[in-house]
């Protein structure tokens, strides 16, 4: 059995950034993690997407579908997604026992200052200036982006080191291993008393 972690935040908050730090880090350990992208998803499920809350239901009901087929298999899986809506949020954790939500925070101009800053051939490029055109659906701009309730960690990312809220993530990460281990153990004696 795996565990899942999701972290979320607004376009720019630097959940991409963790995401690879947390991996390369629990790689070093001989951990192997899948990170799942929203954006490669995208690529597969729904091609051009077109960001509207229908195209968003489908893409994240899938991405939550393939974390919990993950963790089943015993992968551990960090989830990179914006996830603007809680109730995506929160199917994922209905359906993964092992589940924890990373909350990012940072305000708004330094998301957009971040977004704009980004090395060329990052994709998607130029979020925060679609945002206000007719149509648009930039979480957080044109649409409300829904910060989790009762997030297991908080990590203001723009007062916060980043070697600090990768550590905070792995400490994170461990507790999870350990619950999703017991989960497993668990199983094994029912299977074994039957
Ligand atoms: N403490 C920090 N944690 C994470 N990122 C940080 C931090 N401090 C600065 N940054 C910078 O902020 C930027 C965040 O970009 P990143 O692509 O990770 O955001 P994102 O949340 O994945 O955005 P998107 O939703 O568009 O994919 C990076 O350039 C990163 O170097
Ligand atoms: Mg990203």
């Amino acid at each position: 059995m795996g565990w899942a972690i999701w972290i979320t935040g607004l376009p720019g908050s630097g959940k991409t950034t963790l995401a690879h730090g947390v991996a390369t880090a629990l790689a070093a350990r001989g951990v192997t993690v899948k990170v799942l992208e929203l954006d490669e998803i995208r690529e597969v499920v729904t091609p051009e997407p077109t960001y509207s809350d229908a195209e968003r239901e489908i893409v994240y009901r899938a991405l939550a579908y393939m974390a919990k087929l993950l963790t089943e298999a015993g992968v551990p899986v960090l989830i990179d997604a914006t996830g603007p809506r809680r109730a995506w949020r929160d199917l994922a954790r209905r359906l993964i026992p092992a589940f924890a939500e990373v909350q990012l925070l940072c305000p708004l101009e330094v998301c957009r200052e971040r977004e704009e800053a980004r090395v060329p051939g990052h994709a998607p490029r130029d979020i925060y200036a679609r945002a206000g055109r007719p149509g648009a659906t930039v979480p957080g701009v044109d649409i409300p982006y829904e910060v989790a309730l009762h997030p297991e960690l908080v990590v203001n990312t723009h007062e916060c080191g980043l070697w600090t809220a990768v550590q905070e993530i792995l400490y994170l990460a461990r507790r999870l291993g350990r619950l999703a281990a017991a989960r497993a153990a668990r199983a094994r004696r029912r299977l074994a008393c039957e």
